[in-house]
């Protein structure tokens, strides 16, 4: 008998889209040893350099003396331990929400917030690359997803009034997008949000601690943080973490302790996540931050220079710059040659991103250096 996967396995063997697991042996810097090879990196999420960030290491290494490494259980069930809590007081202060929640996962924070406040009846209007995360937990919801096309309010505005009057609604977008280091015209989504009486969610995964007054986010750099109800970020990407948050009022935050399945039943994200990313949160919030923050917006300036002078059409304002190929195929030998020259930049392709848009998706951190970058430019050249 064919076991469960292997008929589509074949089938993503054929189209050139198996996916396996690379060793990496070393931490996240700007180069790394991976497949036992030492390599420049230009695929972490640890944009500011913060995983390895010796004050963040020793806030951790601290928590587990103090408070050991597990959680115990769920916090409902064990008590909630003081970085947990401290971690949310701070973030809430920091995102100039009334509070906030730290969930396990960021992916953990958009099913599972998704799945407790919206039901059937209700309409979820996300866009249409809005990253898995969202879409699961708009499936998990039961309600209805209705995508409109990327970064275009016109296509939401239109969808929104021509949608039934009943029922909740919902308009969910991210702040830099993923797979395409795009920023989307945030003002007038909240305009429109507003205008049609649907609560706004913004995912800023890529975009917290980069982007805005002191690495805020894109929804402070675009001025309208108040008009965001439910605020998501992840501690696994600038923060150079784990976890996810969300940020929105007390009673909201109060709805999800008591109904969000995932906060309240998996065991609690260990003690020196939120230690660590209290110090992480230090380092961002001062003039520490500001200095990565300004390395890292000179190297992908340079990257995107630098793409261009090779005759690349690549276009990007923020740290993820993708390099689209087309064919799947076709991305993956370009991956594998530039592994072969010592540099890492992943091949992205469907079901990740749009079939026929297969890329490379170069991330930029403020650890690179120039000849890192100027490296990448040649072998791509
Ligand atoms: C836009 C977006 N949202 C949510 C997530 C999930 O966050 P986490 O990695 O903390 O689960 C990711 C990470 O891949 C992401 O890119």
């Amino acid at each position: 008998m064919n076991g469960p996967f292997d008929e589509r396995l074949r089938k993503v063997e054929a189209d050139g889209l198996f996916r396996r697991l690379r060793l990496l042996d070393s931490a996240q810097g700007p180069t790394a040893r991976l497949d036992g090879a030492e390599v420049i990196l230009f695929s972490s999420n640890d944009y500011l350099g913060l995983c390895a960030h010796p004050k963040v290491t020793a806030a951790a290494v601290e928590c587990v003396q103090r408070y050991g490494w597990g959680a115990g259980a769920a916090r409902l069930l064990a008590g909630s331990m003081a970085p947990h809590m401290e971690l949310e007081r701070q973030m809430a202060q920091f995102l100039g929400k009334e509070a906030a929640l730290l969930f396990n996962t960021g992916y953990a924070v958009n099913t599972g917030v998704l799945a407790a406040m919206m039901g059937r009846g209700d309409l979820i209007f996300a866009d249409k690359l809005a990253h898995a995360s969202i879409i699961d937990g708009a499936r998990q919801s039961g309600a209805k997803l209705v995508r409109f096309a990327h970064n275009d309010p016109d296509s939401l505005e239109k969808l929104l009034a021509k949608a039934p009057a009943r029922g909740r609604r919902l308009v969910v977008t991210e702040g830099v997008f993923s797979m395409d280091g795009d920023i989307p015209p945030l003002k007038r989504i909240a305009d429109i949000a507003r205008r049609h009486g649907a609560m706004l969610m913004v995912d800023d995964a890529h975009g917290f601690g980069l982007f805005g007054p002191q690495g805020r986010g894109t929804i402070h750099m675009a001025g309208i943080a108040d008009e965001v109800d439910i605020h998501v970020v992840t501690l696994g990407k600038a923060m150079g973490g784990f976890g996810g948050v969300v940020a929105a009022s007390r009673r909201f935050i109060d709805g999800l302790i008591n109904f969000c399945r995932p906060f309240i039943y998996s065991t609690a994200i260990p003690p020196a996540a939120p230690a660590a990313a209290l110090a992480a949160l230090n380092i961002i919030r001062g003039q520490e931050g500001d200095k990565l923050r300004g390395k890292l917006f000179k190297n992908a300036d340079m990257a995107v220079s630098l793409l261009r002078e090779a005759g690349l059409a690549v276009d990007s304002k923020t740290q993820i710059v993708p390099v689209v190929v087309g064919e799947s195929k076709e991305a993956s030998r370009l991956a594998a040659k530039l592994l072969e020259g010592g540099v890492y930049a992943p091949a992205i392709r469907p079901p990740t991103v749009p079939r026929g848009t297969a890329r490379l998706r170069l991330s930029i951190t403020s650890g690179h250096t120039e000849a890192d970058i100027k490296k990448l430019g040649t072998l791509l050249a």
